[in-house]
């Protein structure tokens, strides 16, 4: 079993145990929310995870009804300007099978919502966050910490809130170990799927060396002869969730699950799924500073301006009624990029121009970069991870295009329909939660090259008709993507589980 030594800083006053078992609710109402994560917004992003620990978390304080904290590595990609506000709260020492590591916590207030980081430079002061060979490792001592920090902090939460498999093992030490302690007894772990794909799988040899898990809990994290952090968090878990309620069905099907199908059907009377929000603050036409000019959803005639501002941007002929279709994404296969080439060529033939941002597998940037080249009044292609362009393109195209195999939620179609850009996507997850046929974009069912173009024409001959396409950009600009509305399911969700 873990211990820690503690070291304080003269500052801190907080008791360093916790000496009387206690329900973790305070006297008041307000419940205690810690979010277990390997990234958020503002201070590290890689994709959507972090866009969703960073506004969920403000959404959920914003209500007054939950003490909302969250606990991250300190990467050192964390900029500079975020660490000079951070503040020291001391160290302690984590034990984890044989290592005894240093722990150092530092902490700041965003929004309304406590962020502590877990300092370790020995697993943290690399670039980027993921990708090492001890990543394993890295993500056991990260986890074990969040539990360990508790006492120091002197904060049990009522609801630990992990996510994806880098937190998974906070939700099964709390099984395996910790909730045998009277100050832990009431935590209650949900965990969050955002990507089922990313499982977290090791060697079983590193079971009780690396992981420190002990034989009576090894079929908790076993799975087809390797250790599964995902699904032994699947397993620990109180109640888990996904991030769209489609994808939740859609991961007991074996063409979704990655192999974790049986797992989850098992489960799933503890299954949730609810669809992210998107932050309608920053994802503003009204008010976004990256967009050439500001238009609202009752009068789009300055996003004429963002077109033509952006078709000149990229050397694109200045032709106000060709209409301009935009994939923002990560070029991956799933993203749906098989089907897009398969196409594109033919769809190229019409008059319509093509945007795509984004960067990934070698072979479609280089495919995406010749076809730019061939078609450079058609077609352009921006092979680079870029905010602010990303921005411009979202607001200042007509069409766009997300034809994933599979997508757990997508940010990505609501940010569009935020700027009146009608969203064409496939059937799937939370692009099939989020995307209603001609309510606020066009679906596609099949995973199919030319049912996706046969979708892509009938919009572009819908766009033509200016006053049936104002309303339909209307409809969508005007969609609740809030996280206010996700934040409500998450909130009975978690009085749920505090039953
Ligand atoms: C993952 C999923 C994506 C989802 C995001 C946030 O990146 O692939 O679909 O929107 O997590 O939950």
């Amino acid at each position: 079993m873990a211990t820690a030594k503690i070291t304080k800083t003269s500052a801190k006053s907080t008791k360093t145990t916790a000496k009387t078992p206690k329900k973790n609710q305070s006297d008041s109402d307000v419940k205690k929310i810690l979010f277990v994560a390997s990234e958020s917004t503002p201070f590290i992003a890689t994709g959507g995870l972090a866009e969703v620990i960073g506004s969920l978390t403000k959404a959920l304080a914003d209500t007054k009804k939950f003490d909302v904290r969250v606990v991250l590595p300190l990467y050192s990609d964390i900029k500079k300007e975020y660490r000079d506000k951070f503040s020291y709260l001391g160290n302690i020492y984590v034990h984890l099978a044989w290592r005894n590591q240093y722990c150092g916590i530092f902490s700041c207030v965003k929004d309304g919502v406590t962020f502590y980081f877990i300092d370790n430079e020995y697993y943290f002061k690399r670039p980027g966050c993921y990708g090492y060979f001890d990543d394993g490792e890295r993500f056991a001592f990260f986890s074990r910490s969040v539990l360990e920090i508790m006492p120091f902090l002197d904060f049990y939460p009522d609801v630990m809130h992990c996510h994806d498999w880098q937190a998974a093992l906070s939700a099964i030490y709390l099984k395996t170990n910790y909730c045998f302690r009277p100050e832990y007894q009431y935590i209650r772990a949900l965990f969050t799927i955002h990507n089922i794909e990313y499982q977290g799988q090791y060697s079983m040899d590193l079971l009780c060396d690396l992981f420190d898990i002990f034989g009576e809990y090894r079929y908790l994290v076993e799975y087809r002869n390797s250790i599964n952090l995902m699904k032994g968090a699947i397993e620990c878990c109180e109640r888990f969730s996904t991030v769209s309620p489609r994808y939740a069905q859609e991961i007991k099907q074996a063409y979704f699950a990655h192999g974790l199908e049986d797992i989850v059907r098992k489960n799933e009377f503890k299954l949730t799924g609810i669809l992210n929000g998107i932050d309608d603050i920053s994802y503003n036409c009204e008010k976004d500073a990256h967009l050439f000019e500001n238009f609202t959803p009752d009068d789009f005639s300055n996003k004429k301006i963002c077109k033509k501002e952006l078709q000149k941007m990229l050397s694109l002929p200045q032709k106000p009624d060709v209409p301009v279709i935009s994939m923002v994404s990560r070029l991956v296969s799933h993203k749906g990029l098989d089907l897009v080439t398969a196409v594109i060529e033919e769809f190229l033939q019409d008059d319509i121009q093509v945007v795509i941002l984004g960067t990934g597998d070698a072979h479609y940037e280089g495919y995406f970069s010749h076809l730019a080249q061939k078609y450079p009044d058609k077609f352009s292609a921006n092979i680079v991870f870029n905010g602010d362009l990303s921005r411009k393109i979202y607001s200042g195209s007509d069409i766009f295009l997300m034809p994933s195999k599979s997508e757990p939620c997508g940010l990505s179609q609501m940010i569009a329909c935020r700027y009146g850009t009608v969203p064409i996507v496939r059937e799937t997850g939370g692009l099939y939660d989020s995307i209603k046929p001609l309510e606020n974009g066009y679906t596609f069912t099949n995973y199919n090259a030319h049912d996706m173009l046969y979708v892509l024409r009938q919009a572009v001959s819908d766009y033509k008709n200016k006053a049936e396409w104002t309303k339909l950009m209307y409809r969508s600009a005007t969609t609740d993507f809030s996280w206010k509305r996700s934040a409500k399911e998450y909130e009975a969700l978690y009085n749920e589980m505090l039953k």
